[in-house]
């Protein structure tokens, strides 16, 4: 059985990023796949307090909802990275959660993740270029390499004001249901 978590990191529980990700979600399939959805807006997860604690312990000393995340990704095929674009970066939501995942960096910059998780960064914009962004969240992705992810992919939809920006826009649709065969290809 295969694993898909998904962290979206947007504050609108039903809104233009969620919208975007049930459609990588429709290409994941229902058979054979186990999919965990977190609305990290919702949740008490705290920032990362830089205690370090994480580096000699291998968890995070902060008992919040993080724990169970960093669970379920050591666990998970593949990791869906969903965001708004606010002031041409991720959310602050979604950052909160990237930054915990220090516990996954191990002494000497190796990584106690499993190697070959697959990771989506499913972002969405009000820009309707969709390249605006896009050197930002290779970056993002890189360090998510960095951490021990295996590879990375970028999905990017643009000119989303509300859910209903992104019916029109049969391509990026497709695209997204193709982005979600391949997390668990
Ligand atoms: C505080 C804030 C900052 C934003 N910054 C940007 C930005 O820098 N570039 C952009 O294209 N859209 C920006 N937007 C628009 C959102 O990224 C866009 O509408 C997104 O699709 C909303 O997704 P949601 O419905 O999941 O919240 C911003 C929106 C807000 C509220």
């Amino acid at each position: 059985m295969k694993k898909i978590v998904v962290l979206n990191g947007s504050p609108h529980e039903h809104g233009c990023t969620a919208t975007l990700v049930n459609e990588v979600i429709k290409g994941v399939g229902s058979q054979g796949t186990v999919v965990k959805s977190y609305h990290l807006s919702g949740m008490t997860i705290k920032a990362c307090q830089g205690c370090r604690a994480c580096s000699e312990k291998g968890r995070c000393v902060q008992q919040d909802g993080m724990q169970e995340i960093l669970d379920e990704i050591a666990s998970a095929d593949g990791i869906v990275f969903a965001t708004p674009v606010y002031m041409w970066q991720m959310s602050a939501q979604l950052k909160i959660a990237v930054d915990r995942l220090l516990p996954f960096l191990r002494p000497g910059y190796t990584s106690s993740l499993e190697s070959g998780k697959k990771v989506l960064l499913a972002v969405t914009q009000g820009r309707t270029e969709t390249s605006l962004f896009r050197h930002y969240f290779e970056h993002v992705g890189n360090n998510l390499l960095f951490l021990g992810f295996g590879s990375y992919k970028i999905l990017i939809a643009g000119g989303t004001r509300q859910p209903e920006d992104l019916v029109n826009q049969t391509e990026l649709l497709e695209e997204a249901r193709q982005m979600g065969q391949w997390l668990v290809e």
